[in-house]
């Protein structure tokens, strides 16, 4: 699991049943034990609390067990200098699938050939994100009640979001999707998704009035303008605070709509928002449980 691209719509359907059927699982259920025996390894070069947290969890609620390391830039042996293909072919011995965090775009392909047992990209810099795509169209699924005939608006860091990217490439599988890209202009949505939406026919439009735009989607997919990824502080502090989803937002969204965030947010979705119905970004960072639950059940052919 390494790019979004990988999942096509009846993939993801079958995933989603199996997630569905996640959230039934109990302590002491049969289901349970599914993975006991099994070992996953989380290694993650960069900091995380959602997706670390709930891999770790699903392996754990499912009866499996983990090999971690904190922090594995500063921890584990590349710090000494081990390349990424060597950490990758030690740790395939002890373990039975490796969830990797990376900062490079790229590297999770990089270790996936390096190892003989499934490797799961949890991030790779601004590269991809696929498991929070997949949890992503999990949630609307889940929220609209439909992934066919509606409108999303990707607002925030779009350069450099690996969430969005992947998202939209999901997302080119199902149909009539329209998509609005709401962005300051230093970051901007990459050609290549939007070469991609062109070439599959798939309507998009830049905009710059998030509250028009607002009125017009069922889904509003929120970012974190990515400071870490930001050479020039000038850069970022032209992109900082020029798109929050406030009060003001809200009201201008159709009852029926939702708002989505991968997380960690700063300050582009203000708090008072959290209690409005329509806030769905902590249903969705519970939905990375059951989406990463289904995920270990299906690549450990369980
Ligand atoms: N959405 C997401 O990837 O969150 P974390 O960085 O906390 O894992």
């Amino acid at each position: 699991c390494v790019e979004a691209e990988q999942f096509d719509r009846a993939m993801m359907e079958e995933l989603f049943d199996v997630a569905d059927a996640m959230e039934r699982v109990r302590p002491g259920a049969p289901e349970s034990t599914m993975l006991q025996g099994y070992l996953m390894s989380t290694l993650f070069y960069e900091p995380s609390t959602r997706t670390r947290l709930s891999f770790e969890a699903a392996m754990g609620r499912l009866g499996g067990g983990i090999v971690s390391t904190e922090s594995a830039g500063e921890y584990s042996s590349a710090a000494k200098g081990e390349t990424l293909e060597d950490t990758m072919r030690t740790v395939e011995g002890y373990a039975d699938i490796v969830v990797l965090r990376h900062f490079t775009a790229g590297s999770a392909r990089r270790a996936a050939n390096a190892i003989g047992k499934p490797l799961i990209n949890a991030g790779d810099g601004p590269g991809q994100h696929p498991t929070q795509a997949l949890l992503d169209v999990y949630t609307i699924r889940k929220e609209i009640g439909r992934l066919d005939d509606f409108k999303i608006a990707l607002v925030g860091d779009l350069a450099n979001g690996r969430t969005v990217r992947s998202l939209a490439s999901a997302l080119t599988q199902f149909n009539n999707v329209k998509f609005y890209f709401v962005a300051p202009d230093v970051v901007k949505m990459k050609d290549d998704i939007k070469d991609l939406l062109t070439s599959k026919g798939i309507e998009w439009e830049e905009a710059t009035d998030l509250a028009a735009v607002a009125a017009d989607v069922d889904v509003l997919y929120q970012t974190r303008i990515q400071k870490e990824r930001f050479a020039n502080p000038e850069d970022y502090a032209k992109a900082s605070g020029k798109y929050i989803v406030d009060r003001t937002i809200m009201d201008a969204l159709p009852k029926s709509s939702v708002v989505m965030h991968p997380l960690p947010r700063v300050d582009e979705i203000v708090v008072d928002v959290d209690d409005d119905p329509r806030a769905g970004y902590f249903r969705q960072a519970q939905n990375g449980l059951f989406i990463r639950m289904a995920l270990l059940k299906v690549l450990l052919r369980v």
